[in-house]
């Protein structure tokens, strides 16, 4: 039996692999042992589709074709049962996931030399927030998916957990971790006992005391300052001169996540928004929305709105460069600013990690550490939001990005090594 644990992530994905020498990640985007989980049909060779970051480059570079990302977060929604349509062709969104794994199992087929049949694979505590009917379908479609990639046998593993596996290989003595995986599409707290005595049980049942999970990632993050700062220059808040309405919003909240991006380019919207810009009382700002569907610059206004999310977890201020829209054009955003416009999402953390303590029944006083991990973990406010759940925990954090891939391979060995 040859196993790997593997990390299908919103953003970003990794595959570990067991070998007789441990477990081992896998180089799956060229040197990188993390890709991110994006893919790119091209027009007229829409069967050879481009993976990671070669995606992102296409994308970017406006080759023509289509550009998905932030797959994971349909699974289980109703977008999931819709096709997209590539040049003359339709497909599903779970051939394209099907498709990516296709991709890292091939990449994992090849470093080993053989085929692999079992894997751990990583999944959300919730995929919904409260919504138990669509987080049993996202998880199923999920492991349609995953055996049509052609693994036989099939495990899943919370992510925080694994995460958790990962963080115990480096600790001396037995301690409570409070885990939080804070990742792209969502964002997950487990409450377990780790220390060398356990890392080898197979059953850890009894270790783990609790998980809870929010629907809320680094791609709301995105979300929310692309529509407090950059949405506004497409026209978000003006106005119809005729009606004296405000311009409909849900174009602007399609651009702004990255789950809607593929169906906000059809032909009723850019009819609409042609519309919208011969009525409107700032013609100049609608110009520029109906610039950004008809070239489908969607993308690159949620890189750049990503990028100056980034810059703000180092700076106070950060720039947003929309120079491929229009001229010269660029905005400027404060921390501050953007802290305001995801407070609720912020004190949304405190209460998960809080309810994740409560459930376990304990006192946070006895919690010995903190364990940080996924990418949104590193914007600060989200850390002291989660620090406030148990302040007297010690603070750590390690391989950021490839943690829940290691600990999902570790489980894979334990489970069919
Ligand atoms: N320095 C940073 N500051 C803020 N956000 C960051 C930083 N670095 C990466 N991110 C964000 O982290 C997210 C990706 O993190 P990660 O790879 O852990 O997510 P994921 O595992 O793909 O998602 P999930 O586990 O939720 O499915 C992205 O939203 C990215 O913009
Ligand atoms: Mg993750």
């Amino acid at each position: 039996m040859a196993a790997c644990g593997l990390d299908f992530g919103t953003s970003n994905s990794a595959l570990g692999i067991v070998t007789q020498q441990g477990p081992r990640l896998v180089r799956v985007d060229n040197d990188s042992e993390l890709i991110p989980t994006a893919i790119f049909f091209d027009l007229d060779n829409w069967e050879h589709p481009r993976f990671g970051q070669a995606a992102i480059d296409a994308a970017i570079g406006r080759e023509p074709g289509r550009f998905l990302r932030g797959l994971k977060s349909i699974l289980g929604s109703e977008l999931f049962e819709r096709t997209t349509q590539i040049g003359p062709h339709r497909i599903t969104f779970a051939s394209v996931i099907e498709r990516f794994i296709r991709h890292l199992k091939a990449k994992a087929e090849e470093t080993l030399g053989h085929e692999l049949d079992s894997v751990v694979h990583g999944r959300p505590v919730h995929f919904y927030d409260g919504d138990t009917q669509a987080d049993a379908r996202a998880q199923a479609s999920l492991e349609t998916i995953v055996r049509k990639s052609g693994f036989k046998n099939v495990r899943f593993v919370y992510e925080p957990i694994a995460a958790a596996y990962h963080y115990e290989a480096s600790v001396e003595n037995e301690e409570l971790v409070l885990v939080a995986d804070i990742g792209g599409g969502t964002s997950d707290f487990s409450l377990i006992r780790i220390g060398p005595q356990r890392r080898g049980l197979r059953d850890r049942k009894d270790d783990i005391l609790a998980n809870t999970g929010r629907r809320l990632g680094g791609s709301d993050l995105d979300a929310a300052l692309s529509l407090a700062v950059v949405m506004p220059l497409l026209g978000l808040g003006s106005f119809q001169r005729e009606k004296n309405l405000p311009i409909p919003k849900s174009i602007y909240f399609e651009l702004a996540h990255w789950a809607t991006l593929p169906f906000v380019y059809s032909w009723t919207n850019v009819d609409l928004v042609r519309r919208l810009h011969a009525d409107a009382c700032e013609p100049g700002k609608l110009q520029r929305l109906q610039r950004t569907l008809e070239l489908q610059l969607g993308h690159r206004i949620a890189f750049a709105a990503e990028a100056a999310k980034i810059a703000l977890s180092g700076g106070a201020i950060a720039s947003v460069d929309l120079e491929f829209l229009e001229a010269g054009l660029s905005c400027s955003v404060q921390r501050t600013q953007f802290e305001l416009a995801i407070a609720e999402r912020t004190a949304a953390l405190t209460n998960a990690a809080v309810q994740c303590i409560r459930t376990a029944g304990i006192n946070a006083r006895q919690i010995g550490a903190i364990f940080f991990t996924g990418g949104s973990s590193r914007v600060p406010v989200f850390q002291e939001a989660v620090a406030r759940a148990a302040p007297h925990a010690v603070r750590r954090s390690a391989s950021d990005l490839l943690s829940v891939a290691l600990g999902l391979t570790k489980a894979a060995q334990r489970s069919f090594g």
